[in-house]
Protein backbone atom coordinates (compact mmCIF):
# COMPACT_ATOMS: atom_id res chain seq x y z
CA UNK A 1 0.00 0.00 0.00
CA UNK A 2 1.17 3.28 -1.18
CA UNK A 3 1.49 6.11 1.95
CA UNK A 4 0.71 9.50 1.33
CA UNK A 5 2.70 11.17 4.53
CA UNK A 6 3.31 15.19 4.54
CA UNK A 7 4.05 18.17 6.76
CA UNK A 8 2.04 20.86 5.70
CA UNK A 9 2.87 23.74 7.78
CA UNK A 10 5.47 26.43 7.44
CA UNK A 11 6.48 27.23 10.80
CA UNK A 12 6.73 25.39 13.98
CA UNK A 13 3.16 23.61 14.41
CA UNK A 14 3.66 20.52 12.53
CA UNK A 15 0.85 19.34 11.03
CA UNK A 16 0.76 15.57 9.13
CA UNK A 17 -1.29 14.58 6.08
CA UNK A 18 -1.54 10.82 6.06
CA UNK A 19 -3.31 9.03 3.48
CA UNK A 20 -2.95 5.93 1.16
CA UNK A 21 -2.23 6.71 -2.22
CA UNK A 22 -4.24 4.38 -3.99
CA UNK A 23 -8.32 5.31 -2.27
CA UNK A 24 -7.18 9.06 -2.18
CA UNK A 25 -8.71 9.13 1.52
CA UNK A 26 -6.76 10.94 4.24
CA UNK A 27 -6.66 11.66 7.59
CA UNK A 28 -4.84 15.29 8.72
CA UNK A 29 -3.49 14.86 12.48
CA UNK A 30 -3.24 18.55 14.95
CA UNK A 31 -4.35 21.23 12.02
CA UNK A 32 -3.90 24.73 13.02
CA UNK A 33 -7.15 26.81 12.34
CA UNK A 34 -4.71 29.84 10.31
CA UNK A 35 -3.81 27.58 7.99
CA UNK A 36 -7.57 26.50 7.09
CA UNK A 37 -7.65 27.57 3.68
CA UNK A 38 -4.75 26.05 2.67
CA UNK A 39 -5.74 22.58 3.81
CA UNK A 40 -8.88 23.04 1.97
CA UNK A 41 -7.19 23.71 -1.38
CA UNK A 42 -4.48 20.98 -0.68
CA UNK A 43 -7.34 18.52 -0.36
CA UNK A 44 -9.24 20.08 -3.60
CA UNK A 45 -6.47 20.21 -5.83
CA UNK A 46 -5.15 16.87 -5.51
CA UNK A 47 -8.64 15.60 -5.30
CA UNK A 48 -8.26 13.89 -1.49
CA UNK A 49 -11.01 12.62 0.67
CA UNK A 50 -10.48 13.78 4.25
CA UNK A 51 -11.79 11.19 6.45
CA UNK A 52 -11.19 11.83 9.67
CA UNK A 53 -9.04 15.06 11.81
CA UNK A 54 -7.33 14.08 14.88
CA UNK A 55 -5.74 16.15 17.59
CA UNK A 56 -2.80 14.70 19.46
CA UNK A 57 -4.04 16.76 22.77
CA UNK A 58 -5.62 20.23 23.30
CA UNK A 59 -3.43 22.60 22.23
CA UNK A 60 -2.54 25.65 23.97
CA UNK A 61 -0.40 27.37 21.44
CA UNK A 62 -2.72 27.66 18.95
CA UNK A 63 -6.48 27.49 17.79
CA UNK A 64 -7.05 23.84 16.53
CA UNK A 65 -8.31 24.05 12.90
CA UNK A 66 -10.20 20.61 13.30
CA UNK A 67 -13.84 22.17 13.95
CA UNK A 68 -13.65 23.64 11.11
CA UNK A 69 -12.20 21.48 9.12
CA UNK A 70 -15.19 19.11 10.22
CA UNK A 71 -17.74 21.85 9.47
CA UNK A 72 -16.20 22.02 5.86
CA UNK A 73 -15.65 18.63 4.85
CA UNK A 74 -17.99 17.06 7.25
CA UNK A 75 -15.27 14.64 8.35
CA UNK A 76 -14.83 12.98 11.61
CA UNK A 77 -13.02 14.98 14.99
CA UNK A 78 -11.38 11.79 16.95
CA UNK A 79 -9.68 13.18 20.32
CA UNK A 80 -8.46 10.64 23.16
CA UNK A 81 -11.10 9.76 25.69
CA UNK A 82 -11.95 12.61 27.87
CA UNK A 83 -10.44 15.15 25.63
CA UNK A 84 -12.96 18.39 26.47
CA UNK A 85 -12.90 19.90 22.88
CA UNK A 86 -17.30 19.74 22.76
CA UNK A 87 -17.20 19.17 18.76
CA UNK A 88 -15.71 15.89 18.96
CA UNK A 89 -17.31 13.35 17.07
CA UNK A 90 -15.51 10.51 18.32
CA UNK A 91 -13.38 9.31 21.47
CA UNK A 92 -10.61 6.58 21.06
CA UNK A 93 -9.12 4.48 23.25
CA UNK A 94 -5.38 2.98 23.61
CA UNK A 95 -5.50 -0.21 20.64
CA UNK A 96 -5.58 0.12 17.04
CA UNK A 97 -7.76 2.09 14.77
CA UNK A 98 -8.47 1.62 11.05
CA UNK A 99 -8.60 5.38 9.63
CA UNK A 100 -6.90 4.59 6.11
CA UNK A 101 -7.44 1.97 4.34
CA UNK A 102 -4.52 -0.88 4.91
CA UNK A 103 -2.64 1.36 7.30
CA UNK A 104 -3.67 -0.06 10.71
CA UNK A 105 -2.54 3.14 13.51
CA UNK A 106 -2.00 1.92 17.27
CA UNK A 107 -2.97 4.43 19.83
CA UNK A 108 -1.35 4.78 22.49
CA UNK A 109 -2.07 7.03 25.34
CA UNK A 110 0.83 9.33 26.52
CA UNK A 111 -0.46 11.92 28.82
CA UNK A 112 2.07 14.38 30.33
CA UNK A 113 1.56 17.19 29.09
CA UNK A 114 -2.02 17.26 28.97
CA UNK A 115 -4.45 14.36 30.10
CA UNK A 116 -5.77 13.67 27.20
CA UNK A 117 -2.55 13.03 24.86
CA UNK A 118 -2.22 10.37 22.31
CA UNK A 119 0.31 9.55 19.77
CA UNK A 120 -0.64 7.50 16.92
CA UNK A 121 1.90 4.58 15.97
CA UNK A 122 2.04 3.64 12.17
CA UNK A 123 4.33 1.90 9.71
CA UNK A 124 7.92 3.53 10.71
CA UNK A 125 6.89 6.34 12.40
CA UNK A 126 5.43 7.49 15.43
CA UNK A 127 3.36 11.15 15.82
CA UNK A 128 4.03 12.30 19.38
CA UNK A 129 2.36 15.68 19.66
CA UNK A 130 4.25 17.21 22.39
CA UNK A 131 4.99 14.20 24.89
CA UNK A 132 8.02 14.07 22.63
CA UNK A 133 10.35 16.39 20.68
CA UNK A 134 13.31 16.26 18.31
CA UNK A 135 16.79 16.14 20.24
CA UNK A 136 17.73 18.93 22.34
CA UNK A 137 14.02 20.53 22.03
CA UNK A 138 12.77 18.35 24.99
CA UNK A 139 9.39 18.09 25.02
CA UNK A 140 6.80 19.73 25.32
CA UNK A 141 5.98 22.36 28.39
CA UNK A 142 3.96 20.75 31.93
CA UNK A 143 2.92 23.76 33.38
CA UNK A 144 -0.19 24.15 31.64
CA UNK A 145 -4.04 23.02 33.39
CA UNK A 146 -4.02 19.10 33.19
CA UNK A 147 0.18 19.10 33.01
CA UNK A 148 1.77 16.40 35.22
CA UNK A 149 5.74 15.66 34.87
CA UNK A 150 5.21 11.95 37.15
CA UNK A 151 2.59 10.76 34.09
CA UNK A 152 4.91 12.68 31.67
CA UNK A 153 8.03 10.68 32.74
CA UNK A 154 5.33 7.29 32.90
CA UNK A 155 4.49 7.88 29.36
CA UNK A 156 8.44 8.78 28.19
CA UNK A 157 9.01 5.12 29.62
CA UNK A 158 6.22 4.18 27.11
CA UNK A 159 8.01 5.28 24.19
CA UNK A 160 11.26 4.29 25.21
CA UNK A 161 10.15 0.82 25.50
CA UNK A 162 9.03 0.94 21.24
CA UNK A 163 11.49 -0.36 18.76
CA UNK A 164 14.55 2.32 18.36
CA UNK A 165 13.51 2.11 14.36
CA UNK A 166 10.73 4.12 14.39
CA UNK A 167 10.96 7.69 13.05
CA UNK A 168 9.58 10.81 15.69
CA UNK A 169 7.54 13.19 14.04
CA UNK A 170 6.67 15.46 16.71
CA UNK A 171 3.36 18.17 17.01
CA UNK A 172 6.22 21.53 16.83
CA UNK A 173 9.48 21.89 15.99
CA UNK A 174 11.11 25.31 16.30
CA UNK A 175 15.14 24.91 14.80
CA UNK A 176 13.86 23.11 11.62
CA UNK A 177 15.29 19.76 12.86
CA UNK A 178 14.45 17.06 10.24
CA UNK A 179 12.58 14.34 11.68
CA UNK A 180 14.96 11.15 13.45
CA UNK A 181 14.80 8.29 15.21
CA UNK A 182 13.85 6.69 18.07
CA UNK A 183 17.66 5.54 18.69
CA UNK A 184 19.02 9.55 18.25
CA UNK A 185 16.51 10.78 21.14
CA UNK A 186 17.41 8.18 23.40
CA UNK A 187 21.40 9.50 22.56
CA UNK A 188 20.54 13.07 22.38
CA UNK A 189 16.86 14.28 24.29
CA UNK A 190 17.17 15.09 27.75
CA UNK A 191 13.78 14.46 28.71
CA UNK A 192 14.84 11.00 28.06
CA UNK A 193 18.05 11.26 30.79
CA UNK A 194 16.39 11.26 34.32
CA UNK A 195 16.23 7.84 35.65
CA UNK A 196 13.70 7.83 37.88
CA UNK A 197 10.09 8.90 38.22
CA UNK A 198 11.36 11.38 41.07
CA UNK A 199 15.00 12.93 39.16
CA UNK A 200 12.46 13.45 36.15
CA UNK A 201 9.62 15.70 38.10
CA UNK A 202 12.79 17.64 39.59
CA UNK A 203 14.11 18.05 36.34
CA UNK A 204 11.23 19.44 34.93
CA UNK A 205 10.47 21.47 37.99
CA UNK A 206 14.15 22.96 37.61
CA UNK A 207 13.30 24.58 33.80
CA UNK A 208 12.21 27.52 32.80
CA UNK A 209 8.90 28.01 31.06
CA UNK A 210 7.71 30.93 29.53
CA UNK A 211 4.54 33.47 30.55
CA UNK A 212 1.55 30.54 30.20
CA UNK A 213 -1.72 33.07 31.00
CA UNK A 214 -2.41 33.97 27.36
CA UNK A 215 -2.24 29.70 26.59
CA UNK A 216 -4.80 29.09 29.24
CA UNK A 217 -7.31 31.51 27.03
CA UNK A 218 -6.08 29.36 23.56
CA UNK A 219 -6.89 25.97 26.15
CA UNK A 220 -10.20 27.13 26.17
CA UNK A 221 -10.74 28.44 22.64
CA UNK A 222 -10.19 24.95 21.76
CA UNK A 223 -12.51 23.39 24.61
CA UNK A 224 -15.37 25.68 22.85
CA UNK A 225 -14.35 24.53 19.07
CA UNK A 226 -13.53 28.09 18.24
CA UNK A 227 -14.25 28.94 14.33
CA UNK A 228 -12.58 32.33 14.67
CA UNK A 229 -8.51 32.36 13.53
CA UNK A 230 -8.83 35.80 16.31
CA UNK A 231 -11.23 33.82 18.87
CA UNK A 232 -8.01 34.58 21.21
CA UNK A 233 -4.99 36.76 21.25
CA UNK A 234 -1.87 34.34 20.30
CA UNK A 235 1.15 36.17 20.52
CA UNK A 236 3.06 36.06 17.28
CA UNK A 237 6.45 33.97 16.76
CA UNK A 238 6.73 32.70 20.50
CA UNK A 239 8.20 28.93 20.95
CA UNK A 240 5.64 28.76 23.36
CA UNK A 241 5.16 24.90 23.79
CA UNK A 242 8.92 24.78 23.78
CA UNK A 243 10.34 24.23 27.52
CA UNK A 244 13.45 26.84 27.56
CA UNK A 245 16.91 25.24 29.15
CA UNK A 246 16.68 21.91 27.46
CA UNK A 247 19.49 22.56 24.90
CA UNK A 248 22.22 20.24 25.45
CA UNK A 249 24.79 22.97 24.20
CA UNK A 250 25.83 25.64 26.64
CA UNK A 251 23.77 28.68 24.11
CA UNK A 252 21.02 28.70 26.63
CA UNK A 253 23.28 30.09 29.32
CA UNK A 254 24.40 32.05 26.96
CA UNK A 255 22.35 35.22 27.47
CA UNK A 256 21.24 36.78 23.35
CA UNK A 257 21.90 40.46 23.14
CA UNK A 258 19.35 42.50 21.86
CA UNK A 259 19.28 45.91 20.47
CA UNK A 260 17.07 48.69 19.98
CA UNK A 261 15.40 50.08 16.73
CA UNK A 262 17.03 53.39 17.78
CA UNK A 263 20.61 52.14 18.14
CA UNK A 264 20.24 50.45 14.62
CA UNK A 265 19.22 53.68 13.40
CA UNK A 266 22.28 55.20 14.23
CA UNK A 267 24.45 52.58 13.34
CA UNK A 268 22.99 53.03 10.08
CA UNK A 269 23.17 56.30 9.94
CA UNK A 270 26.83 55.99 10.95
CA UNK A 271 27.40 54.02 8.25
CA UNK A 272 28.55 51.75 10.15
CA UNK A 273 29.30 47.56 8.86
CA UNK A 274 27.07 45.03 9.94
CA UNK A 275 24.91 42.28 8.58
CA UNK A 276 21.11 42.80 9.02
CA UNK A 277 19.65 39.47 8.63
CA UNK A 278 15.79 39.27 8.22
CA UNK A 279 14.87 35.80 8.89
CA UNK A 280 10.60 35.97 8.19
CA UNK A 281 9.04 34.59 5.26
CA UNK A 282 9.48 35.97 1.53
CA UNK A 283 6.08 36.94 1.72
CA UNK A 284 6.37 39.24 4.69
CA UNK A 285 9.16 41.36 3.59
CA UNK A 286 6.43 42.18 0.72
CA UNK A 287 3.93 43.09 3.95
CA UNK A 288 2.56 45.73 5.62
CA UNK A 289 5.89 45.87 7.79
CA UNK A 290 8.15 46.06 4.79
CA UNK A 291 11.75 45.63 5.64
CA UNK A 292 15.04 47.69 6.25
CA UNK A 293 17.56 48.71 3.13
CA UNK A 294 19.71 46.04 2.26
CA UNK A 295 19.13 43.19 4.30
CA UNK A 296 20.50 39.24 4.16
CA UNK A 297 17.53 37.11 3.58
CA UNK A 298 17.64 33.82 4.99
CA UNK A 299 14.25 32.24 6.30
CA UNK A 300 13.89 30.64 9.78
CA UNK A 301 13.66 27.67 8.32
CA UNK A 302 16.56 27.55 6.21
CA UNK A 303 18.81 29.04 8.49
CA UNK A 304 20.61 26.06 10.01
CA UNK A 305 21.34 24.80 6.42
CA UNK A 306 21.91 27.89 5.30
CA UNK A 307 24.75 29.24 7.84
CA UNK A 308 27.40 28.56 5.58
CA UNK A 309 25.97 31.56 3.50
CA UNK A 310 27.37 33.62 6.44
CA UNK A 311 30.72 32.42 7.39
CA UNK A 312 32.39 35.02 5.50
CA UNK A 313 30.88 37.50 7.88
CA UNK A 314 31.47 35.63 11.22
CA UNK A 315 33.61 38.46 12.28
CA UNK A 316 30.96 40.93 11.78
CA UNK A 317 27.94 42.00 13.77
CA UNK A 318 24.97 40.37 12.72
CA UNK A 319 21.49 41.79 13.84
CA UNK A 320 18.84 39.25 13.44
CA UNK A 321 15.16 40.44 12.76
CA UNK A 322 11.68 39.25 12.52
CA UNK A 323 8.35 40.49 12.95
CA UNK A 324 8.35 40.83 16.81
CA UNK A 325 11.63 39.21 17.99
CA UNK A 326 10.65 35.79 18.85
CA UNK A 327 11.99 34.16 15.34
CA UNK A 328 14.75 36.45 15.28
CA UNK A 329 15.42 35.17 18.29
CA UNK A 330 16.17 31.65 17.93
CA UNK A 331 17.99 32.39 14.66
CA UNK A 332 20.53 34.43 16.77
CA UNK A 333 20.42 30.83 19.18
CA UNK A 334 21.38 29.37 16.29
CA UNK A 335 23.94 31.10 15.00
CA UNK A 336 25.87 31.56 18.49
CA UNK A 337 24.99 27.88 18.46
CA UNK A 338 27.43 27.66 15.27
CA UNK A 339 30.07 30.28 17.05
CA UNK A 340 29.15 33.51 15.67
CA UNK A 341 29.65 35.72 18.96
CA UNK A 342 28.26 39.25 17.98
CA UNK A 343 24.86 38.34 17.39
CA UNK A 344 22.20 40.85 17.98
CA UNK A 345 18.20 40.82 18.22
CA UNK A 346 16.56 43.73 17.16
CA UNK A 347 13.66 44.56 19.67
CA UNK A 348 10.65 44.05 19.15
CA UNK A 349 11.67 43.04 15.35
CA UNK A 350 10.06 45.48 12.69
CA UNK A 351 6.33 46.04 14.57
CA UNK A 352 8.86 48.02 16.97
CA UNK A 353 10.62 49.42 13.62
CA UNK A 354 7.75 50.52 12.03
CA UNK A 355 6.42 52.00 15.45
CA UNK A 356 9.18 54.14 15.55
CA UNK A 357 8.75 55.73 12.14
CA UNK A 358 11.61 55.03 10.46
CA UNK A 359 12.35 54.05 6.96
CA UNK A 360 11.31 50.57 5.22
CA UNK A 361 11.87 49.47 2.12
CA UNK A 362 9.06 47.53 0.28
CA UNK A 363 6.31 49.25 2.42
CA UNK A 364 2.77 47.90 0.79
FE1 LIG B 1 0.71 21.19 23.29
Amino acid sequence: MEMIFRQLNPHACRTYLLGSEGSKEVIIIDPVLEHLNDYLKLLETEKLQLAYVIDTHTHADHISGAAALKDHTGCDYLMYKGAPACCVTSHVKEGFIYLVKGIPIKVMYTPGHTKDSLSLIFQDRILTGDVLFLEDGGAGRDDLPGGDPGEHWDSLQRILGLPDHLIVYPAHEYRNRQASSLAVQKLKNPHLKPATREDYIRYVEDLKFGPADWMKEVLKANYACARNPKAVWIPVDVPACEVKGTMTCSVNDQKVSSISPDEVKGRLDAGQEQILLDVRELDELEGELGHLPEIRHIPIDSLSSRISDLEVDIDKDIITICRSGGRAHTAAQILMQAGFSKVYVLAGGMTAWNKAGYLVTNKV
